[in-house]
């Protein structure tokens, strides 16, 4: 009877070992990395819709999602420097243009940061990774603060929302390594 009673329960292991096996197989690093940095503040399918675009994701390790979340940043960064420099040759007010100088110095410094972070993290250097990627999350602020009591804000309300969604998604993985 006893000895019945212990194939049943290394039978009954059996299969829940397979059934945590085939699970973690249909829910790639992808999900699993969403999942912990959901716990971080970050909007689950956002990350998965994000994560998605990157080619090779599902096999790919928390520290490639890192890399490639913040090169997707750092990406954007160039983006918002570009909006930004093409909002100074328009016809602004004087405070626009100069919270958009503002914003053309911070947005240059973060696409420095961001290359950085990138080779910190290849380096194993989380620290300094989560240092540069913070740094890169305030120059954002330093941009939105520019235009605060005289600007008009919604000149950049999208690209820093943008800038900031993707630097904050590859803070949170960068932190989970
Ligand atoms: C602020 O900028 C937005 C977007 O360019 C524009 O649609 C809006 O008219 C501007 N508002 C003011 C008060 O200048």
């Amino acid at each position: 009877m006893a000895y019945t009673r212990r194939l049943l329960a290394i039978f009954l292991l059996l299969i829940l070992h397979q059934n945590l096996f085939s699970s973690a197989d249909a829910w790639g690093n992808v999900e699993l990395t969403c999942k912990n940095a959901a716990a971080k503040g970050i909007d689950f399918h956002f990350c998965v819709k994000i994560l998605q675009t990157i080619p090779k994701s599902s096999n790919a390790g928390t520290r490639d999602l890192a890399i490639a979340a913040t090169k997707l940043a750092g990406k954007e960064f160039k983006h918002a420097l570009n909006v930004v420099k093409k909002l100074l040759l328009t016809k602004v007010t004087d405070a626009d243009k100069e919270a958009l100088s503002v914003c053309s110095d911070a947005y240059g410094d973060g696409v420095d940061e961001l290359k950085e972070t990138i080779t910190f993290i290849r380096s194993r250097s989380k620290f300094d990774a989560i240092t540069y990627l913070s740094a890169a999350l305030t120059d954002v602020t330093t941009c939105d603060d520019a235009f605060d009591d005289f600007g008009n804000k919604s000149l950049v309300a999208k690209t820093n929302a943008n800038a900031r969604s993707l630097t904050s998604l590859a803070l949170a993985i960068t932190s989970l390594l």
